[in-house]
């Protein structure tokens, strides 16, 4: 039987965009399981509380099997080792990606050498978008229904305002 590919998509997806669902959808042409490690910064303050991250990503690909969800902190490469999975996929939006991505795939792995990270070009038309720009857009009422999916959308309004 052959083995199952699977690897790690990690990142704080705060929200999680329709760049990061390209990437997951290009992804899915190579490996046969994807877990979406959501992670829990310490140092920084999030927008959607990491329960709320989950629950959003979770209800996005809840009819995907090949999709699994999880929250992780400290180190990636410490998370791969639990897992026992040793890929990770990133996206690369521009050249401007580049140099960090590489840093960041060297250091993981120095930290295991059995880490390899595998890149995969995001869609030109998502290749400026950041969760950021998206909080920002919806905190002026704009519109960014091409940006996210509805359900995110739903809920950065909700968020802005209701709190
Ligand atoms: N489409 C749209 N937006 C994208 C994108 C895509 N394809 N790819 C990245 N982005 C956005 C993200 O939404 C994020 O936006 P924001 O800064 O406005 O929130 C920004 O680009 C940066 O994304 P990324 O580089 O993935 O950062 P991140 O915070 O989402 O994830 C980790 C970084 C979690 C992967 C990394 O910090 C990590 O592994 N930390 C664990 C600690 C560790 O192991 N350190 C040693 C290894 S360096």
């Amino acid at each position: 039987m052959n083995e199952i590919k699977r690897a790690i998509y990690p990142g704080s997806f705060d929200p999680i965009t329709n760049g990061h669902v390209d990437i997951i959808s290009r992804a899915k042409k190579v490996f046969d399981e994807i877990t979406i490690a959501v992670i829990q910064n310490p140092d920084k303050t999030p927008f959607f509380e990491l329960e709320h991250r989950l629950e959003l990503i979770k209800h996005l690909f809840k009819n995907d099997p090949h999709i699994k969800v999880e929250a992780f902190r400290g180190l990636l490469a410490d998370f791969a080792q639990k897992r026992n999975v040793y890929t990770i996929i990133r996206g690369l939006r521009a050249v401007s990606d580049f140099d960090f991505e590489f840093q960041m795939a060297l250091t993981n792995r120095h930290l295991n050498t059995k880490i390899d990270t595998v890149f995969f070009m995001t869609d030109e038309k998502y290749s400026y978008l950041s969760s950021s720009l998206v909080r920002q857009l919806a905190g002026l009422s704009a519109d960014i229904s091409s940006f996210v999916p509805p359900d995110i959308e739903r809920s950065l309004k909700d968020r802005i305002h209701h709190g």
